[in-house]
């Protein structure tokens, strides 16, 4: 029997020596010193022997018990050890490598442009008011002086979803939302931006969708020359101090008298050019004295009320202020014509 717990110590010391993860390891705790084990197989054959040999051969196997035991804890240690340092090794980082750029983003060129014009407006007194972009007949047409029928609604191709409903084509709706919700009491002192929609084919300058902001001013005497300075003040902060504006009489169904707006071309200083089409004169916005009719129609009394309405397309306005020859770069989002503004 001693032969026999001898044997078993050195195979069981090799097998400890030669295992290569805790699993195995495990086997061989098991195959050796579990219950049915090679020391169990040993002490079971105890009964046969003589009382002074009987006390030996346990302490013997308690010993090559103990051994194999340490033999294991200590070889335990060694692969989890071992594991650890491979594990460190994968996941260690190379602080010395390059770092990759981030690629940071930035507001829309034409967010931009709207949140410009908000801003100079807000500082003049204007409140950003906002109304719905699937709009009612009533308050696209209809309250701002143009019937069914009327065919001035020629002018802008209509997306109706149904005969009642239809995506705005305009920003002026909100003129009349905003009109009605003041009651008769001005003063409305307002600029709407918002996005519209039109049934154009889309090409370099026109779009399906677009944007428009909306500006109107409502009170007891206001005239044309605050039209006219307004107009001023925004040309000048949007396009430079040097360049000057006029209005040229025009037509729009809600104003009376209406007038377009146009910025001395600042390419030719006036002299006429391909961009100003020879004219000196680059057309920005719409605009005119509100029709006494829209005033009447939202609940304000003509006789006290007066006021100016203006429109403009901020797309329009970016594309001459930067030099963008296609509307439709603001809506494909091309990263690398929108990264060139993100300084402006
Ligand atoms: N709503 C007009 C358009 O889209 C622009 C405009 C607004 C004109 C306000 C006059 C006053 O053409």
């Amino acid at each position: 029997m001693k032969e026999r717990l001898k044997e078993i110590k050195q195979e069981a010391l090799e097998q400890i020596e030669a295992a290569v993860d805790e699993k195995k390891l495990q086997d061989v705790k098991v195959y050796f010193l579990g219950k049915k084990g090679q020391i169990t197989e040993v002490l079971k054959g105890m009964g046969k022997l003589s009382k002074e040999e009987r006390p030996v051969i346990g302490q013997l196997a308690n010993e090559v018990r103990d051994e194999i035991t340490e033999a294991l804890e200590s070889k335990k240690s060694k692969l989890e050890q071992a594991a650890l340092e491979k594990q460190l090794k994968a996941e260690s980082v190379d602080v010395t490598l390059p770092g990759r750029p981030v690629q940071k983003g930035g507001p829309h060129l034409l967010r931009k442009v709207i949140r410009d014009i908000e801003d100079l407006f807000t500082t003049m007194g204007y409140e950003v008011a906002e109304g719905p972009e699937v709009e009612t007949d009533f308050y696209n047409f209809e309250s701002l002086n143009l019937p069914k029928n009327h065919p001035a609604r020629d002018m802008q191709d209509s997306f109706f979803i149904s005969e009642d409903l239809l995506m705005r084509t305009q920003t002026s709706p909100v003129q009349a939302r905003t009109l009605r919700q003041h009651e008769g009491r001005g003063p409305v002192k307002i600029i709407c931006p918002g996005k519209v929609y039109r049934r154009d084919t889309d090409d370099a300058t026109h779009s399906h969708q677009f944007t428009q902001i909306e500006g109107l001013y409502v009170d007891e005497k206001i005239r044309m020359s605050d039209l006219k300075g307004t107009l001023n003040t925004f040309a000048k902060h949007m396009f430079g101090e040097e360049r000057n504006i006029r209005l040229r009489p025009s037509f729009f169904p809600f104003t009376e008298p209406s007038a377009e707006m146009d910025i001395s071309c600042k390419i030719c200083q006036g002299e006429g050019c391909s961009v100003c089409k020879g004219s000196g004169w680059i057309e920005i916005l719409g605009s005119g004295m509100v029709h006494p009719n829209v005033l009447e129609m939202a609940g304000f009394d003509s006789n006290k009320y007066s006021g100016f309405a203006f429109g403009m397309g901020p797309e329009r306005i970016a594309m001459l202020k930067y030099g963008i020859e296609d509307i439709r770069h603001f809506y494909t989002n091309d990263v690398r014509f929108l990264k060139q503004f993100h300084g402006v």
